[in-house]
């Protein structure tokens, strides 16, 4: 869109442009590929600049290459464009489940094997932007599927969910570029991919095909026949909630009619076959989390352990709508297996 408002100021005989980025880019420039001098500048910068427009009579700009930047801070953030939960159909489940590398990192691939878009005859094409996350997630997941072969996809989603970091560079929660707030779960859902510590996550949350079934039969919305391609009745499925699905992460609703809830959970060792795991919890304001057992011991490899959750409603249910924000840690000093906590009160 910039690419093409630039060239039709070429068109009409301008010599370069600035694109002046809109309020809720939040402090991202994004790079496009220009065919002619151009510059984009944040909202902050842009109002200088209109500024100097409105009140200098004979206004002048020159764009000076200041060289690649290295370092940025902060960094990692979540694009002000990054799509955001909860999915409106089925908030029991908390979506994004992860971020990615996007926007500003260059994703590249031969011109032959995909569409021309510049018209030069370049060798490689490179984009940017969040649709860009998609593609180094699977390049992560080949790697764990390599290096673990037997590992289902549930299992593989799961190491990188557990794995996922919250903290930029600097050690501070990551932010959210739309209004410039810490990220939240319906923002980054378990937070920003880490490939290295996902092949080694010392617990996984498995589920096989059926697991899938009896959560698409409770959510009671999709044909499911059609999803699966073979016929299901869901009638003579044991279809369960959805919070139930043995998920890396836990979303409930609590409220008046509803002020505790208690979910499930099945963990396996996928890492040292003798490791004792205890759990750290961060409760969500406002609401008192019960784990039992608060200690996983585990003789060997492969080895399934199961817990539950109890989330309640401490004193008075606060506004319906308000989303508040925890976390469940299973820690063995070595492995750190984190899931993040949504309660939506109702
Ligand atoms: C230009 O680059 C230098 C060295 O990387 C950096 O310190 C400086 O902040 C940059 N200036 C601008 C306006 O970005
Ligand atoms: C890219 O587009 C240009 C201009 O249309 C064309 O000459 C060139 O052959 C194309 N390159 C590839 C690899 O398709
Ligand atoms: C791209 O390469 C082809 C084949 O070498 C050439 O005919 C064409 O003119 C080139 N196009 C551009 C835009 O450079
Ligand atoms: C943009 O940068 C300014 C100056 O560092 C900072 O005050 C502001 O909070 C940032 N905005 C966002 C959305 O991060
Ligand atoms: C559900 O999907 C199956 C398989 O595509 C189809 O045969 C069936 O008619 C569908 N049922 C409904 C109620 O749409
Ligand atoms: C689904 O199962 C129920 C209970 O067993 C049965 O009554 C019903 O006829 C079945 N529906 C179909 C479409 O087979
Ligand atoms: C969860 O586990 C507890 C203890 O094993 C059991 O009593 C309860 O029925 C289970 N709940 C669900 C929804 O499966």
């Amino acid at each position: 869109m910039n690419v093409e408002a630039s060239d039709h100021v070429k068109k009409a005989g301008g010599v370069a442009v600035i694109i002046l980025s809109q309020w809720w880019m939040g402090n991202q420039t994004d790079a496009d590929a220009f065919l002619h001098p151009a510059s984009r500048v944040t909202y902050d910068d842009a109002e200088e600049i209109m500024k100097y427009l409105s009140q200098t009579s004979n206004p002048t700009a020159a764009i000076k290459f200041n060289g690649t930047q290295f370092g940025h801070r902060p960094a990692p953030v979540v694009s002000s464009f990054s799509n955001r939960g909860p999915n409106l159909f089925n908030g029991n489940i908390i979506k994004p489940d992860v971020i990615a590398p996007g926007s500003n990192i260059l994703a590249a691939w031969p011109t032959e094997v995909g569409p021309n878009h510049t018209g030069t005859n370049k060798t490689f094409i490179m984009v940017s932007g969040t649709s860009m996350a998609a593609p180094h997630v699977s390049g992560i997941v080949a790697l764990l599927k390599h290096n673990h072969q037997h590992w289902s996809p549930a299992a593989i989603k799961s190491a990188i969910m557990t794995t996922a970091y919250t903290k930029d560079r600097d050690g501070n929660p990551i932010k959210d570029q739309y209004e410039g707030e810490n990220a939240g779960v319906f923002t980054m859902g378990s937070g920003h991919v880490d490939p290295v510590a996902a092949n080694d996550p010392g617990l996984i949350y498995d589920n096989d095909p059926h697991d899938y079934i009896r959560y698409l039969c409770g959510m009671k919305l999709v044909n499911v026949s059609a999803v699966v391609r073979g016929p299901v009745n869901c009638s003579q499925v044991q279809a369960i909630e959805p919070e139930q699905l043995n998920y890396p992460s836990i979303s409930v609703y609590l409220g008046a009619k509803s002020v505790s809830k208690m979910v499930n959970r099945t963990v396996t060792n996928v890492g040292d076959a003798n490791s004792v795991y205890t759990v750290k919890v961060d409760n969500p304001e406002g609401v008192d989390v019960d784990v039992d057992p608060n200690t996983l011991t585990f003789n060997k490899e492969g080895e399934k352990q199961d817990f539950t959750v109890t989330l309640s409603i401490q004193g008075v249910s606060p506004k319906s709508g308000k989303v508040s924000e925890g976390q469940l840690l299973w820690d063995s000093g070595k492995y750190f297996v984190r899931s993040p906590i949504a309660v939506t009160f109702t």
